[in-house]
């Protein structure tokens, strides 16, 4: 054989040996399951009975008992300790255009600066109020989990993932951070921020990581905005998108100032229930972003049914406050179904307070959303994403809830 052909044939079998590997690399370990006939006999944790077996009929004991231990379970088990006191918190206006958007509103561009033992974080906001009302406004908080040109406060890039144009037309305040400044977004970056405030964080197996960090961050800003005489912070959205939707709905759950909860797709460790190992599944989440959730949750890998709640109960915490759900067609990783089904779980504590859920026996049309509702959802058609259809609806929601104004539903494009 000539030696050139040779090299030519070792060449060609390093190639196809590293090919094999790298493919052999990104296989799933564990095949995803998006059969509905596949999804296992499960028992839901229940949500209405203490610990210690004792059953909840009354908001008193859900308040005084039921609703602190499922948040000290999530906490033990999911998304950490939420440390609540830090030395200082302070901020600055770094940019103001009263003019902006043609001058309908004015732009604050505000940096937080959050000081504990010596170490600090800079959370930089961009919100928009409207110039019209003069009395203040109610408003809507994203945690930014994408691009920070999302959320461009010079308005030269528009995204659907924040309207801005349009939430400040519908008369709200629009307001944003961006998920890096509190935790990278990154399995060994993570602990570049807020984890350097509360360093025991870092060693404890119910130690918090990104998410509740970014979480965190969320109540910080709302710290912020109690401040800011242009906001009613009685009347204060939080918004998210999948992992920001994780952390949007762990932020509502756990702090009680936010008047409404939106948490768009956010699926597995989200909105969905576990239990049912559709679509992402916790050993999945645990493997591919590690640096979400606690030390402990990484137990449950596999082992949902030892798990000792499920995301319904994180849901019904937000009770009795109003919380909008959604999910897209096309994106069963995130478990539509088990989405609805979670929600529905949640209805039995919105009855403690006498609010009835409006959510059908089963899980609307694609396109159909339930507003007129303390729990609303929708089903929109299409990708995972946080678009201008969501963002109408969600509008729609706050005008039924914060405003008591009656919904007038334009036809969708
Ligand atoms: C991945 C991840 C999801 C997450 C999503 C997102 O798909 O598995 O849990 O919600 O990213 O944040 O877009």
């Amino acid at each position: 054989m000539e030696p050139h052909r040779t090299v030519y044939k070792l060449v060609y079998l390093i190639f196809l040996l590293l090919a094999i590997g790298t493919r052999l690399q990104a296989q799933p370990t564990e095949q995803v399951n998006y059969n509905e006939a596949k999804v296992p006999t499960y028992v839901l944790p229940a949500l209405l009975n203490t610990t210690a077996n004792r059953p909840v009929r009354n908001k008193t004991t859900w308040e005084k008992q039921r609703r602190p231990e499922i948040i000290r379970l999530f906490e033990e088990n999911v998304y950490g300790q939420m440390p609540r006191s830090y030395d200082r918190l302070t901020y600055s206006v770094t940019h103001e255009d009263a003019n902006a958007m043609g001058g309908k509103a004015t732009l604050n561009e505000v940096l937080i600066e959050v000081v504990n033992h010596a170490k600090s974080v800079k959370i930089n906001l961009v919100l928009f109020v409207p110039n019209q009302p003069k009395k203040p406004v109610p408003a809507f908080l994203l945690i930014n989990n994408r691009g920070k040109d999302n959320t461009d406060p010079t308005r030269a890039h528009k995204s659907d993932f924040w309207p801005a144009e349009m939430v400040i037309d519908s008369g709200y305040a629009i307001a944003a951070f961006h998920v890096s400044d509190l935790a990278p977004d990154d399995s060994v970056r993570y602990v570049n921020g807020v984890l350097q405030l509360y360093p025991d964080q870092l060693t404890a197996n119910n130690g918090m990581k990104a998410i509740g960090a970014w979480a965190w961050g969320a109540s910080r800003v709302l710290d912020y905005l109690e401040k800011d005489a242009t906001i009613d912070t009685k009347r204060v959205a939080l918004v998210g998108h999948s992992r920001g939707g994780k952390a949007s709905l762990w932020a509502a759950a756990e702090d009680p100032r936010f008047a409404m909860c939106i948490t768009n797709c956010s699926g597995n460790t989200g909105a969905a229930l576990s239990h049912r190992r559709f679509g992402e599944t916790i050993s999945r989440i645990n493997t591919t972003f590690p640096h979400w959730f606690t030390n402990n949750y990484k137990k449950f890998n596999n082992n949902e049914d030892a798990l000792p709640l499920d995301q319904h109960m994180l849901l019904a915490a937000v009770a009795p406050r109003p919380l909008y759900a959604t999910n897209a067609s096309k994106d069963l990783w995130a478990d539509p179904t088990g989405t609805f089904l979670a929600l529905k779980q949640a209805e039995s504590v919105y009855a403690l307070y006498g609010l009835t859920s409006h959510l059908p026996a089963r899980p609307p049309a694609i396109n159909h959303p339930i507003i007129n509702s303390p729990i609303g959802y929708h089903n929109r058609e299409g990708e995972h994403n946080l678009t201008a259809y969501d963002w109408r609806h969600f509008i729609q929601f706050a005008n039924l809830h914060f405003r008591h104004k009656p919904i007038r539903f334009k036809k969708e494009p």
